[in-house]
Formats: C-alpha cells, structure tokens, sequence
C-alpha cells in the first residue's frame, strides 16, 4: 500500500535528500512539504524547499511555518548547513508559488479532509510546526496514522552531549508531540550516524549523470565537508533521508519500543530524549525507537530514486 506523508523539514542537506526520496521512491506519496525554522531561519529553508522542489521536478504545495521555536530563543546550524541553510550547489531559482495558508492550516487540512489514519507525518526539523498544529486542531492526533520524526538520540546528542539539535532546538513542541497518543517513530541520531553517505555512494549518483544528480553530489560534498571539520565524520550521515525510507520499505532499519520523555529542566541535559527500553521509570512505552539500518537497502532505494526523478525532468525537457 502507497504510504501517504507530509513532510515537515528544515533544508538543510539531509532534509533535501529526503525531499528527493519521498518524490521519487513509488511507494509513498508525498502530500505536501511544509517549512519550518531550523538549520536555518524559515525565510531560507523556505527559498531551499524551493529550490529543491525546482531542481527535482517536485510539484506539491509548500507551506512555510514557525518562525521559532515555541517559547526558547531560536537556534541555527551555520556550522553544518552554511549561512544558506543549503550551501554547497548553486540554488536554482523557484518554479512555484508557496501556498497562501501557514504549514499548520496545510497540516490541518490534509489530515482532516483525508480519511482517519492514511497520512504519516514525518518531520526533519524542530517540531514546532507539529506541536503548534495539534495544539490548534488536537483531533489531528487520532487521525494522523504515525509520525516518524528524525530527532533524539537514546546514547549521545550533537548539539550537546545529551541533546540533538531537532529535539533541543524546541524541547517543548517535542515533549508535547511524544506526549501525545498517536504512535511515534523516533529516529535518532544511533540510527543516522549509521546513513552515512561514502564515496562509493556518491560515485553512484554521480553516474546518473544529470542536473539533479549533480545537484546532490553538491550537496553531499559541502555536507561531508562540514562534518568532517566539525565532527570528524569520513562521510557525512544523512539524518532526515532514513525517516522517508523506512515509509518507502519498512525493513531499512529495525526499531525497538520504549519509553521517551523530553527533559525541559536539565541544567545540561535539556533537550535530552530520556529513553527507557525497560520499566526503570514505570512508564508504559510509546515510541518506536530506531536501533539498526541496513545501509544498502538505504542508497539502493536512494539512488534509484533519483534515477527516476532524472529521467522524468529529461522526458519533461
Ligand atoms: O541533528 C540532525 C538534524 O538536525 C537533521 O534533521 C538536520 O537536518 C538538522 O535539522
Ligand atoms: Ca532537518
């Protein structure tokens, strides 16, 4: 069966390559993309959402959302995603309008005018636009089949020892989506560190040999660059794309349940998602956490995706 999602980003590289995915893998079906502040601020995300959309022939509607977080001052992410948001390829410029109602109205429309339980939301960035969303319609939460959000991490954060940037960024409006009873999928750093995007994968896309693919090699050289300098990675681990994959083949990674809470108060472990696999807090489990990836089945799907999204644009053209 087509799963149906609508795709809650802050592009950034990673969520990119998720948009690029979630358009050309013919098992899902991709709704809509909506914005919100992350990586970088909403007004550059939004042109890099764009410029995504025109680069891979996406043509669904895209609806920018929270400026910031919901009550924390904003973070970004120059040090991994550049002063762009999406440094490294020349941006191609909008072939589309953005549509007129707020990521949360778009959020709320879809979901409500589609039939209970055939749309999965799977956010990228911080969820503000989530918590925002079901704070205003909270009938979103029975009716939304799942949401598999990349963020978190049950071992170590990025963003500080405890933290990853996703959960941190708005500690809030993640507490109140692993809150709430719709079922969750937590796709956490343990998992994405695994995604990494080495040279024989490149060498693949590259070999495709088209605008887009370039495009991507672009965007997977600026990103390798930075988490070398900064992380020390090989390769870069490309978060956002394995969230989009597991709707595209549920066995590209395996998930354990547990227990998530957010913590609000640490004095340096605010933004830590507190993860209990047993019964040590007593608390029944409500998320799927995301424990090991198989990597091929990954980039096969990746690449063939784009693959297909070349030869569409070539036929167009
Ligand atoms: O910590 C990684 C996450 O933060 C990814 O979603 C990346 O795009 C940034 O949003
Ligand atoms: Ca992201």
């Amino acid at each position: 069966m087509t799963e149906r999602l609508i795709l809650d980003c802050d592009p950034g590289h990673d969520d990119a390559l998720a948009m690029i995915l979630a358009a050309g893998d013919p098992r899902v079906e991709l709704l809509a993309v909506t914005t919100c502040a992350g990586n970088q601020t909403i007004e550059k995300v939004t042109r890099n959402a764009l410029a995504v959309c025109a680069i891979a022939g996406i043509d669904v509607p895209v609806a920018a959302g929270a400026a910031g977080p919901m009550v924390r001052p904003q973070m970004v992410a120059p040090d991994i995603h550049g002063e762009s948001g999406l440094d490294g390829p020349v941006l191609p410029e909008p072939t589309r309008e953005l549509d007129p109602r707020h990521a949360i109205d778009l959020i709320i429309d879809l979901v409500m005018s589609n039939d209970p339980g055939t749309i999965t939301l799977v956010p990228t960035g911080p969820l503000t636009n989530i918590a925002l969303a079901m704070g205003k319609e909270p009938r979103i939460v029975e009716r939304v089949k799942r949401v598999v959000l990349m963020g978190g991490a049950y071992t170590r954060g990025n963003r500080t020892p405890a933290a990853e940037f996703n959960i941190i960024a708005d500690p809030e409006a993640a507490q109140a989506v692993f809150g709430a009873s719709w079922p969750v999928t937590m796709v956490g750093l343990d998992l994405t560190h695994q995604a990494t995007a080495d040279a024989d994968v490149v060498a693949r896309i590259a070999e495709i040999d088209s605008p887009l693919s370039r495009f991507v090699v672009d965007v997977l050289r600026f990103f390798g660059s930075t988490y070398l300098a900064r992380q020390g990675f090989p390769a870069p681990p490309v978060h956002d794309l394995c969230c989009v994959a597991k709707l595209c083949d549920a066995e590209v990674f395996t998930t354990r349940e547990a227990f998530v809470a957010v913590e609000l108060t640490g004095t340096w472990t605010t933004g830590m998602t507190v993860t209990d696999f047993g019964d040590l807090l007593g608390r029944p489990h409500n998320t799927d956490v995301a424990i090991q990836l198989d990597k091929p089945r990954l980039w096969d799907m990746t690449v063939d995706a784009i693959a297909t999204l070349s030869a569409r644009s070539a036929v167009r053209s």
